[in-house]
């Protein structure tokens, strides 16, 4: 079913709609009728830590990595790719479905180096518009080709999730993940609202560093969901944003994939470099169908490409260019895997950090989590009021669901942090 908050929104889109018509008949304003939309709760929280003059302030609500002093990062992989580029490639459009050499070097990363999927050209696959673009894509191909369908989506998501699949129209229900108790994983409820969801059902499933909980099933449990999976004919549909941002090994990362693969299932999957190679602002990603044979492939791929034209016609060629350039040089391949392999260390020394300053503070809680969470985000199991607190005594900013993007944590601020955090639950 889709969400309160889904329908209540396409219901007063249309509600001001149809009292538009009626006074766009009679008045000269055409925009009167239109409301400011509700703002985005990430981008909210940045928008107030801006505004905050304090000093002391730290902003752990975004999901985009810092160096240990609170800086943005571009990668030395992504400099030299782009010294490369520089005066040496012309600027014409990239074919309809994106550049062939970063589609290749892009499955090669999800399927496996070897994979005989892509050596039989079976998999249907376009450049888009990064995550975020490559998950749309998929959903207006999942409407346009199966209209009745639904799509099962975890519980929590990262936000977005259902704003996309509500706007490509398809209905939304939602599965059990995580146990707000144990902060890990609802293994039981997930498996049962597989089992319960009707035969050939659509579900979304985050390749690894789960956002927002930093959840991910264990290598067994990839095992039994996707044998569960196979019993109930269900259509998984990979949503990978963070490969090597979780153990800082993109091949270890994989693996939901490779097991699902291994079990012979028809994937799909939304790939970003946004967050792996530090490309957020370029928009660079892919979104792979695995087809039954070379001719669906071909088919597939025509009509994502036809999707594609009227919304923006073909993608930017920059990005592409960076990560075909990084991911087919050996020299520049594996600059990029300690450059990863650095970012997903560094979150990880952090989490231990944390934990340990927490502790430290005599905190009578758990604080296990932390450390067993993975990726970008800590779901710190903080309440709404705490929060709160923490923005308006400490100048500590996230969203209020409690998630920590450890990406903003540094050696400078994780005192600061833990010591607000403890105060806030004592
Ligand atoms: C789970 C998940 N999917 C997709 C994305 C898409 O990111 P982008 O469109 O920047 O690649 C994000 C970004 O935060 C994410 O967390």
């Amino acid at each position: 079913m889709a969400s309160p908050m889904c329908r209540e929104i396409v219901a007063s889109g249309r509600r001001a709609a149809a009292a538009a018509w009626g006074r766009t008949m009679s008045t000269a304003s055409w925009w009167s009728h239109v409301e400011p939309a509700a703002k985005d709760p990430i981008l909210g929280v940045t928008e107030a830590f801006l505004a905050d003059p304090s000093p002391d302030k730290v902003n752990v609500g975004v999901g985009a990595y810092r160096d240990d002093n609170g800086k943005p990062v571009v990668l030395n992989c992504v400099r030299e790719a782009e010294r490369r580029i520089a005066g040496n490639l012309n600027m014409e459009y990239l074919p309809m479905g994106g550049s062939i050499k970063m589609i290749e070097e892009a499955l090669k990363l999800a399927y496996g180096d070897d994979s005989e999927l892509i050596k039989d050209k079976r998999i249907a696959s376009v450049q888009a518009l990064s995550g975020t673009g490559a998950c749309r894509l998929f959903a207006d191909f999942q409407r346009r080709f199966l209209p009745d369908s639904q799509i099962y989506i975890p519980l929590p998501t990262w936000a977005n999730h259902h704003n996309i699949w509500r706007d490509a129209h398809v209905p939304q229900r939602t599965f059990h993940y995580y146990h707000p108790e144990t902060k890990g994983l609802d293994f039981a409820a997930m498996m049962d609202d597989i089992k319960n969801a009707p035969n050939g059902s659509f579900f979304l499933l985050h390749a690894c560093a789960h956002n927002p909980t930093g959840v991910d099933p264990t290598e067994e449990q990839w095992r039994e969901i996707s044998y569960q999976f196979k019993v109930k004919n269900h259509f998984p549909f990979f949503d990978m944003a963070y490969q090597g941002f979780a153990t800082g090994d993109p091949e270890r990362d994989a693996k939901a994939i490779r097991i699902f693969l291994e079990d012979g299932h028809m994937i799909g999957c939304a790939q970003s470099f946004a967050k792996n190679m530090g490309l957020y602002g370029q928009r660079v990603g892919c979104l792979s169908i695995l087809c039954e044979n070379e001719i669906q492939a071909v088919a597939v791929k025509s009509q994502l490409q036809q999707i594609a034209r009227p919304m923006y016609s073909n993608p930017p060629i920059h990005g592409a260019l960076v990560v075909s350039i990084i991911l087919s040089d050996p020299q520049l391949k594996s600059l990029w895997l300690e450059e990863v392999k650095g970012m997903a260390d560094r979150i990880i020394g952090m989490r231990t950090a944390l934990r340990e300053n927490i502790e430290k503070l005599g905190s009578n809680m758990s604080w296990e989590h932390i450390t067993n969470q993975i990726g970008m985000f800590c779901y710190s199991g903080l309440t709404p009021e705490q929060v709160d607190r923490l923005t308006s005594d400490f100048h500590i900013y996230l969203t209020r669901n409690g998630r920590i993007s450890m990406a903003g944590v540094t050696t400078g601020n994780v005192g600061y942090l833990a010591n607000a955090i403890h105060q806030v639950t004592q």
